[in-house]
């Protein structure tokens, strides 16, 4: 695996490849790698010539500077991990690379609703930062297909509407959330949980379930209510247990009993923040 550290290195090296930009994978990620991401990493290999991920701590996505400064590091493991995936090239910029003109935005994304609601809500300019970046990013690496995870389902339409917006030629797959075998999702964030916060962290994906278990068409309100208490009953902090439309966001309160669902929630365990989701009714088409 070849390490580039400047833009330009990298770009000039990727276009000297001569490869078909729709061959070229490109996984983004902030480090702390987990096997979230070395799955990205194996599906990117498995489709492209040409696989590239970049780690970069990007802050203007951080709401909280104190969340920003936490933010978990393991480079030596992450390069190692990454090579034994088969990532061709690594891209690994600071933030003066990233930002030559200052970090401040030089755009407002028009992201509509998605940029007000659930993630948007408590974590505001999160999203436009996520644009920022991997807006950046996409001009330095030009790939055809950029891989992220279902574990961060509304950056996945953010990132999807963005591309679109801004007429960018690459096409964003969307790989299944990997968990752990008790059903944790896994996230850099993980490694920050005491070992009885571990513990309790399982129950994001078990009050997500009790949604899944008892779903019938009509009102949902006392699902959504009764998985807020579990987590409130363990001791979270929730900011949203929510049930909404999986293509549009849409927060449902009256099922159809036909429309794809997607349970979102976003809790934290004493100073750590965690979000997961499950697909309610797959597949999604
Ligand atoms: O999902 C992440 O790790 C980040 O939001 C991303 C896409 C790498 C942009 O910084």
């Amino acid at each position: 695996m070849i390490l580039f550290k400047h833009p330009k290195d990298i770009t000039t090296f990727i276009v000297n490849q001569s490869i078909e930009r729709n061959s070229i994978g490109f996984v983004p990620t902030m480090g702390a790698l987990h096997n979230g991401h070395i799955s990205l990493i194996q599906t990117a290999r498995a489709e492209n010539e040409l696989v590239i991920a970049s780690i970069f701590v990007n802050p203007t996505q951080f709401t909280e500077q104190s969340d920003f400064e936490k933010y978990p590091s393991s480079i030596e493991a992450d390069i190692f991990n990454l090579e034994k995936a088969g990532c061709d090239m690594l891209f690994l910029p600071t933030v003066a690379d990233m930002y030559p003109n200052g970090s401040l935005p030089s755009r407002q994304y028009d992201l509509g609703r998605l940029d007000s609601i659930l993630e948007a809500e408590f974590r505001p300019g999160h999203f436009q930062g996520v644009c920022q970046v991997v807006q950046r990013l996409l001009d330095i690496v030009a790939p055809g297909k950029l891989y992220l995870g279902q574990k961060d389902f509304q950056q996945c339409m953010v990132l999807k509407k963005m591309i679109s917006l801004l007429d960018i030629d690459t096409s964003i797959i969307i790989c299944p959330t990997q968990r752990e075998t008790d059903g944790l999702a896994m996230s850099s964030r993980n490694s920050r949980l005491t070992p009885a916060e571990r513990e309790k962290a399982t129950y994001l994906f078990r009050a997500m379930q009790s949604i899944q278990e008892k779903l019938r068409e009509g009102d949902l309100a006392q699902l959504q209510r009764n998985a807020q208490e579990i987590l409130t009953k363990q001791g979270f902090k929730v900011e949203y247990v929510a049930i909404a439309n999986a293509h549009t966001l849409e927060i449902i309160q009256n099922w159809d009993g036909k429309s794809a669902l997607v349970a979102l929630v976003a809790a934290y365990i004493n100073e750590v923040r965690l979000i997961d989701n499950l697909l309610l009714n797959p597949p999604l088409q």
